[in-house]
């Protein structure tokens, strides 16, 4: 039986997801694990390689070592420290995002029902893939604003997903995700396996890396959308490729949301550069960072009322913590 390999440096990213460290491919492969990393590194380039279509995503790979690195440990410090200065808890963040009206009011929270079935089901999958988004501050975010469409970047077992379409469930809003091939690793089948079946009739997945993906997701809502998760390639440059994008197709008064902000400094230069006001969300060692695109919302009050308090969860929810380990 294989044996998991010790992490050999936390800087890996995982092939799988991209997200930082490496433990959990490496259980994955087991020993002779720098031969397999090769042998499915060369199955994944040759996958991309025979589709044109995925070339820039390929070249964007091909040509990293070059580049200056963006996303070394100086820069995932200094991140941290641009976010962890600048975290409020979710609550806050809501309210700084003017989603309630007091830090003290409540808000509304994913079924635990939900986040059980979805617990099982991923566990069951017996594979392994990239850990969850935050889930209350999506599923609240989109409740909230009245969201009836979304885009996200990463799927994984769909947690984020999840939470997108239980609250735009009522209003039938729709979500369409991007998710990159895992060439060779076998984990397609499990793609959003914690989202049920009766919760897909509004959700699509485009199978592709966000270079060529995203576009394609943007052009499903030619009115634009309510609001955009960001939780695919963690890279500094994949980020700022993927941020504009997503900006420009959210409507006025649409959400942008984007995980583990402290990767890289990436959240910090595009709110900068652009001048756009931003909230950091702090949940369990992590950072999301949120903005509103400036404008009113059309059609819609400004929001529905806040709950009162007792409706809504704490933000250290019982059931499901803001990133799940992957299981
Ligand atoms: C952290 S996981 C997403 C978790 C998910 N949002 C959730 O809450 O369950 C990251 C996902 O991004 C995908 N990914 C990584 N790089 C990508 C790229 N360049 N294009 C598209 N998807 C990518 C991985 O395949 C993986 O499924």
């Amino acid at each position: 039986m294989a044996v998991p390999v010790p992490v050999r440096s936390m800087s890996q990213r995982c092939p799988a997801c991209g997200s930082a460290g490496i433990v959990t491919f490496c259980a994955l492969y087991g020993e002779k694990h720098s031969e397999r990393l090769f042998m499915a590194k060369m199955r994944s380039a040759l996958f991309y390689l025979r589709r044109p279509a995925y070339w820039a995503h390929l070249q964007q790979r091909a040509i990293k070592p070059f580049l200056p690195d963006l996303d070394s440990s100086a820069h995932r410090e200094k991140a941290l420290r641009w976010a962890r200065t600048r975290a409020v808890p979710l609550r806050e963040a809501l309210t700084q995002m003017k989603l309630i009206d007091e830090p003290g009011d409540g808000f509304p929270a994913l079924s635990p029902q939900l986040v059980q079935r979805a617990t099982r089901n991923a566990k069951r999958s017996g594979c392994i893939m990239g850990g969850a988004g935050h889930i209350d501050l999506i599923y609240a975010a989109a409740k909230l604003s009245g969201a009836t469409a979304a885009i996200e970047t990463g799927v994984a077992y769909g947690w984020s997903s999840l939470a997108f379409l239980a609250a735009m469930a009522e209003k039938g809003g729709r979500l369409v995700s991007v998710d990159r091939p895992y060439p060779g690793a076998g984990n397609e089948p499990f793609v959003g396996i914690a989202v049920p079946g009766a919760m897909r009739e509004n959700w699509h997945i485009v199978r592709e890396p966000d270079r060529h993906g995203l576009r394609k997701a943007v052009a499903r809502f030619p009115g634009g959308i309510d609001i955009a998760h960001y939780d695919s390639d963690k890279s500094y440059r994949g980020r700022m490729y993927a941020y504009p994008i997503l900006w420009a197709a959210l409507k006025p008064g649409g959400i942008f949301l984007s995980d583990d902000i402290q990767d890289n400094m990436a959240f910090a230069d595009f709110v900068d550069r652009r001048r756009i006001s931003f909230t950091v969300a702090a949940a369990a060692g992590k950072y999301v960072g949120m903005a509103i695109k400036p404008g009113a919302r059309e059609g819609s009050p400004a929001r529905p009322a806040a709950l009162p308090a007792r409706d809504s969860g704490d933000t250290s929810r019982q059931n499901a913590p803001a990133r799940f380990p992957a299981v």
